[in-house]
């Protein structure tokens, strides 16, 4: 049985949002309506007495992690902070220096001072398009984590596998990238990471189409076994994994159905403050 956790709802609003004025419609559109889709409904909150521990699970407020462009970072962090329960502000890359001659970098501390408390590390887009390596992802991981800010460390395989042998080739990429990622990181630093396995091929930018749950679920109890070799069984129970890609208030249930996904990172959806605003409600109610 799983330690009682909150769900995780991560939101990456990638490039989407890419004015201060749609950075404030948003806003506009969330803020009012935040605290309803985040309290469970009545029947909800009567169902947990009877002691339903998968209830009780879904029903504790979700842990929201709002991923902002850096130039919108200020205004996003002034706009939450009288929001309850808790959102928590995150970045979406940072630099593996803390500080010197490197133009254009956003460095750990920048980000610490800017009041964020995670950044996402080794998306695909970031690999792909800025050519980010296996030993830049493991330089800013351990960035991150040494300057007090948590890290989501995205793994995942470009081609949905459609026989055994890409299935392995799949098992053999998640395995490699999550082990390059967590070189020299230390067991104690582990509870500061949320590792995400996104299947390239699911990312809204590429197909549009999901995974199921059930092989987000199986990916994920693999994740949790390479876990347990890296460090241990305690810490591949304990360890925070969720599901991305193509994740949207129509399917995000299905996800948090399966007791090894412990929350859900969608992009696209999460740049739409309707659709995001249902997500949490689905996560919230379990439906
Ligand atoms: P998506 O993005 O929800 O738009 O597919 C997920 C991600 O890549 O972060």
């Amino acid at each position: 049985m799983h330690a009682l956790k909150s769900k995780i709802i991560i939101a990456n609003w990638k490039a989407y949002v890419t004015t201060r004025k749609a950075l404030r419609a948003y806003f506009g559109a969330f803020a009012g309506r935040y605290q309803k889709a985040v309290t469970p409904s009545s029947a909800l909150v009567r169902s947990t007495r009877q002691k339903d521990q998968a209830v009780h699970r879904r029903n504790s407020a979700p842990d929201i992690v709002l991923c902002i462009p850096f130039p919108f970072l200020d205004e996003a962090r002034q706009a939450i902070q009288n929001l309850k329960p808790t959102l928590l502000l995150g970045a979406q890359d940072v630099f593996w220096e803390p500080g010197g001659p490197y133009t254009g970098a956003v460095t750990p501390p920048m980000l610490k001072d800017a009041g964020v408390s995670y950044v996402i590390v080794g998306h695909s887009e970031r690999r792909k398009h800025f050519s980010e390596t296996d030993d830049v992802i493991a330089k800013k991981v351990r960035a991150a984590l040494d300057a007090g800010i948590g890290v989501i460390l995205c793994v995942g395989e470009s081609a949905r596998a459609a026989d055994d042998d890409q299935m392995r080739e799949n098992l053999d990429t998640v395995r490699m990238q999550l082990g390059r990622a967590l070189e020299g990181v230390k067991k104690s630093h582990i509870k500061n990471i949320i590792v995400v396995y996104e299947p390239v091929w699911a990312i809204s930018g590429f197909s549009g189409v999901a995974d199921t749950p059930e092989n987000a679920a199986r990916m994920i109890l693999y994740i949790r076994r390479i876990l347990a070799k890296l460090y241990d069984a305690s810490v591949a129970k304990t360890a925070r994994v969720i599901y991305g890609g193509s994740v949207s208030s129509q399917n995000v249930a299905g996800f948090l159905r399966e007791e090894t996904i412990d929350g859900v990172l969608p992009g696209h959806a999460s740049a739409n403050p309707r659709e995001f605003l249902w997500i949490i409600r689905a996560v919230v109610e379990g439906r």
